[in-house]
């Protein structure tokens, strides 16, 4: 039975997602339907298709009363909307359906499980949101909530756990047939931690063990966790707030932390190995994967920045759009990141330059679009004397660019959208260590209306930016400090009927 607030809110979604002009929307990357969108949710591989829910408030492009919204793509890159999944109307969830994740039943129904959040009420007028999990199940379509909701709350968790920060759900089926599920959580120390639980049967879940304690190592609470097994090794996936920058690592505040080590499914104990940040661009956030039908393990995360997302000047009607899925895989302790190979059956107008000797305010007859798949591999062209800096503008015109610019001698790549249509004084650029030899090193960018994600050798590095720069400005320019060569091929993305 549809509650009326969710019908309130299919209604509303639908007649308000007219007054947006497709063009006005990136092309391929998921957008809100209408108003806010953040968190990717319930990512998953259902009846044919893939199934991208998502942290929604569809009456402002502002974060509010926290929604699911729906979307279907097979391909990950053509989306279709469907009507919103979950509103906020029982009273474990009267203030939000927070991010949670979904998998197919062996019976074929759908299942979700999200934090249903609840306003308490204090003697002193203020009052602390409770995060509990609960379950919907469905058809792809329409999802019922489980009766006996909630299903974990501050009963199932270690003494001292915080019953505030207890949130995010990430279900999956184990090997061994048992499902699993991670959540973070805050311990007594105030620093994240991420809880383990088990049940048999996806409704009814245990209290296992804390998987991994940050003990005040990266950031305070950990959100939206995703765990999986990847390339021999384990990888656990969480979002850090507060988070403090090390090196060149984590400079967003609220940041991306991968975790790379070993598990032991029989004690359910981790190791880690190694870590790293996610992104090391600006708007990139919440990720969660799904594994494909041919065995690929797919990453979309959101989009966007707290720290930046309410720092804005336009009020479109929509806000929040998701990453490009990137297709992840595990070498020598890192974590690589490629866009998804979907994405080269939407390529066309390919244009192909090799050894272009760089100069200052090269233009490229061609070279120019705000849709595009852009290959880059830069080379010095004197070996003896390696050039200072090599730098791309894209989405330019006399008023604006986005640049990326390369400091070969300071190992040095940074991404700049100062001139990408900002009124505002934050923080626009981002600067990455990369590997490179004698200053050669190959770029991918991806540019999609509003949006520049740049893939740095072979996915070993992703620097993520969105832009606010006026649709018009779409033209390309090179510059070098130096004698720089580069090969460059361009493919312009192409949406494909029938998808
Ligand atoms: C992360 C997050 C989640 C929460 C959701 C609320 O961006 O804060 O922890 O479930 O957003 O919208």
């Amino acid at each position: 039975m549809t509650s009326q607030t969710l019908h309130e809110a299919r209604k509303y979604e639908e007649v308000s997602e007219k007054l947006i002009q497709k063009e006005d929307r990136p092309a391929f990357h998921l957008s809100a339907r209408t108003g806010w969108m953040n968190d990717p949710n319930g990512f998953s591989y259902y009846k044919g298709e893939y199934h991208m829910f998502y942290q929604y408030h569809p009456y402002d492009s502002h974060w509010g009363p926290m929604h699911w919204g729906h979307a279907v793509s097979k391909d990950l890159l053509h989306w279709r909307y469907l009507p919103a999944a979950l509103a906020p109307d029982e009273l474990y969830d009267w203030d939000g359906c927070y991010s949670g994740s979904a998998l197919e039943l062996p019976d074929g129904r759908h299942l979700l499980m999200y934090t249903g959040v609840l306003k308490e009420k204090h003697k002193n007028g203020g009052f602390s949101e409770i995060q509990r999990q609960c379950m919907a199940v469905g058809d792809g379509v329409d999802y019922e909530k489980y009766e006996n909701n909630p299903v974990l709350d501050e009963k199932d968790m270690p003494e001292g756990s915080s019953r505030i920060d207890f949130r995010d759900p990430k279900m999956w089926r184990g090997k061994d047939g048992i499902y699993y599920c991670v959540i973070g959580n805050r311990p007594a120390d105030g620093s994240g931690q991420i809880l383990l639980y088990e049940s048999e049967d996806a409704f009814h879940w245990n209290y296992k063990k804390v998987l991994v304690a940050n003990n005040n190592r990266f950031g305070k609470m950990w959100e939206c966790p995703d765990f999986f097994e990847l390339d021999g090794k384990w990888v656990l996936l969480t979002s850090p707030q507060d988070m403090l920058p090390q090196g060149f690592e984590f400079h967003n505040g609220n940041e991306t932390l991968c975790l790379i080590g070993a598990y032991d499914e029989d004690t359910c104990s981790f190791t880690e190995e190694s870590y790293q940040s996610i992104d090391y661009g600006v708007d990139f956030y919440a990720p969660q994967t799904v594994l494909t039908p041919d065995g690929r393990r797919v990453m979309i995360g959101w989009m966007q920045n707290w720290d930046t997302c309410n720092v804005r000047t336009t009020e479109d009607p929509w806000f929040g759009q998701m990453s490009l899925p990137r297709e992840i895989s595990v070498k020598d302790g890192r974590l690589y990141q490629n866009p998804i190979r979907e994405l080269e059956d939407m390529r066309s107008g390919k244009v192909e330059y090799k050894a272009v000797s760089v100069s200052s305010n090269l233009a490229l007859e061609g070279i120019k679009g705000r849709k595009l798949d852009l290959e880059l591999n830069i080379y010095s062209g004197d070996i003896q004397n390696i050039y200072h800096k090599f730098a791309i503008r894209v989405a330019q015109n006399d008023k604006y660019y986005t640049s990326v610019s390369f400091r070969p001698h300071e190992d040095i790549l940074k991404i700049d959208r100062k001139f990408s249509g900002s009124r505002r004084a934050i923080i626009h650029q981002r600067r990455s260590k990369v590997n490179h030899k004698d200053g050669n090193i190959k770029l991918r960018l991806i540019l999609d209306q509003f949006s520049v994600e740049v893939f740095v050798n072979d996915g070993e590095q992703v620097m993520t930016m969105t832009i606010n720069t006026e649709k018009e400005a779409d033209g390309i320019s090179f510059c070098a400090d130096g004698e720089v060569k580069m090969d460059i091929v361009k493919y312009d993305l192409v949406e494909k009927e029938n998808l």
